[in-house]
């Protein structure tokens, strides 16, 4: 479900993440503002309007609490440019990797898909037809509904038009009817998702499609021909006619507005390049990262093979656990870009109830659903949920604190038997009481170097 974000209050968006995401109020509260006060801002006059930036937000929290996934799920109800990145990913100019101005680029060209299927629904109708006239002319090669020199002779004879166009129409029926679906033809596929990409890592994704284009020109164009049932074909030639109708420039025009502003770039790791006193090589660089992420957040503008995108008024939400290092550890400019600190908190065994129960796509939701199509019915009592939370919650203060993935590692294990033999449990109710959730893990809880390894 896309909704357009900024047309929410604050109030909205907290109940959609709440939906997914346990807890962590103040975290959803301020990343709800944030967004509102974009949207407030586009109302004012233009004057005032430039003079407003983001107020963009640090989230600490420790680990597998819900910091990338308020991320991800923003970005599922997002109508606006989302992008997730790692800091960790990115590398000082000049350096082997990819330079932080990247990920605007990439911004850019989700913007531009986006738009780009925005506007294709309004030509469908049009590709649907110039689809089913290209199919009809793989079809029949000799029989265009203009007159065409007859093939096997070789000389001028032509084609009578009107004896061609009736055996066209009868095919045309056919076609409409689904009977040539298995029927193969030959497509002329371009090849522009070329695999190989990670060969290229190391240079941008401009220059890739540079070096992509001339080595491709040298062996002749990108078309490759490609033998396909009429079913495909008909996949290829729309979405390529689509493609062709759908004005690129135009999209292009429109993203860019999007994303200079409404986009969201979300960098996570955050912490992982902010460095301690005493400084290494590797901090060194570390901190190149950070004078590189720093004219983007602050507003730069950054050429992109769509145009040049104004960044100062895309919203950055940064994140990271800050178990090592703290925010003041970044560089000042860049602290200073961030005025929004937010801490999530640790996650109770409370939490983990409802993380296992009550969200959206819980996980004993899954479970359930896997083991459904083995016809297996998984019930979960709620004293159960309870007794799998509070081993959660122990198992983490005894060994390591891993927050909600905890859950993930515990229920595996528990399930482990029924998943296994789940194809002659056909037919049968498996019920996961407090009894069955001790027996199959009590030993390992108990025994603390077992459930370091395992749990
Ligand atoms: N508050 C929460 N509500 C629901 N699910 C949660 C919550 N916190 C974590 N989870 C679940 O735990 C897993 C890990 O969470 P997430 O990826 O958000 O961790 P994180 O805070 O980004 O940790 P890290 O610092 O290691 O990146 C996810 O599968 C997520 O669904
Ligand atoms: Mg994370």
């Amino acid at each position: 479900m896309k909704i357009d974000l900024d047309q929410l209050t604050p109030k909205q968006i907290v109940r959609e993440l709440d939906k997914y995401i346990i807890g962590q109020n103040k975290a959803k509260k301020s990343v709800a503002i944030a967004l509102r006060n974009r949207m407030r801002r586009r109302m004012l006059p233009e004057s005032l309007r430039e003079e407003i930036t983001p107020k963009n937000i640090i989230m600490i929290g420790p680990t597998g609490v819900g910091k990338t996934e308020i991320a991800r799920r923003l970005s599922r109800l997002c109508g606006a440019p989302f992008i997730k990145v790692e800091a960790t990913k990115y590398t000082e100019v000049g350096y082997v990797g990819r330079d932080v101005e990247s990920m605007i680029r990439d911004l850019m060209s989700i913007g531009v898909t986006m738009v780009k299927s925005e506007l294709s629904e309004g030509v469908k109708e049009e590709a649907a037809q110039r689809t089913e006239e290209i199919l009809l002319d793989l079809l029949l090669p000799g029989v265009k509904s203009k007159t065409v020199p007859s093939a096997e002779t070789g000389d001028q004879a032509l084609v009578q038009s009107g004896a061609g166009s009736s055996t066209r129409d009868k095919f045309r029926k056919m076609l409409k009817e689904g009977k040539l679906e298995d029927k193969v033809v030959e497509v002329n596929v371009s090849s522009n998702s070329f695999p190989a990409i990670e060969i290229f890592s190391g240079t941008n994704f401009e220059e890739m499609d540079l070096n992509l284009g001339n080595l491709s020109s040298m062996f002749g164009g990108k078309k490759k021909k490609k033998r396909v049932p009429i079913s495909r074909a008909r996949e290829i030639l729309m979405a390529e006619e689509m493609n062709k109708l759908v004005d690129t420039e135009r999209a292009s025009e429109i993203a860019r507005e999007r994303v200079e502003e409404m986009g969201i770039i979300f960098i996570d790791e955050i912490d992982k390049v902010a460095a301690k006193e005493g400084r290494s090589g590797a901090d060194i660089s570390r901190e190149g990262v950070q004078r590189d992420i720093l004219p983007i957040v602050e507003g730069s503008k950054v050429s992109t093979k769509y145009g040049i995108v104004d960044t100062s008024h895309i919203l950055f939400i940064a994140a990271g656990a800050f178990h090592i290092s703290k925010p003041s550890d970044l560089i000042p400019e860049l602290q200073g870009r961030f005025p929004l600190r937010v801490e999530l908190e640790d996650l109770t065994s409370e939490d983990f109830q409802k993380i296992l129960t009550q969200t959206e796509n819980s996980l004993t939701k899954q479970y359930v659903e896997l083991l459904k199509t083995e016809e297996v019915t998984l019930v979960f009592t709620e004293e159960a949920t309870k007794t799998i939370s509070e081993i959660a919650a122990e198992v983490n203060t005894t060994t390591e604190n891993i927050g909600a993935r905890r859950l993930h590692t515990i229920m595996e294990l528990l399930l482990e038997d029924v998943s296994f033999n789940a194809p002659d449990l056909k037919g049968q109710e498996i019920r996961v009481t407090p009894e069955y959730v001790e027996e199959k893990l009590s030993t390992i809880v108990r025994d603390q170097d077992l459930s370091r390894y395992i749990l």
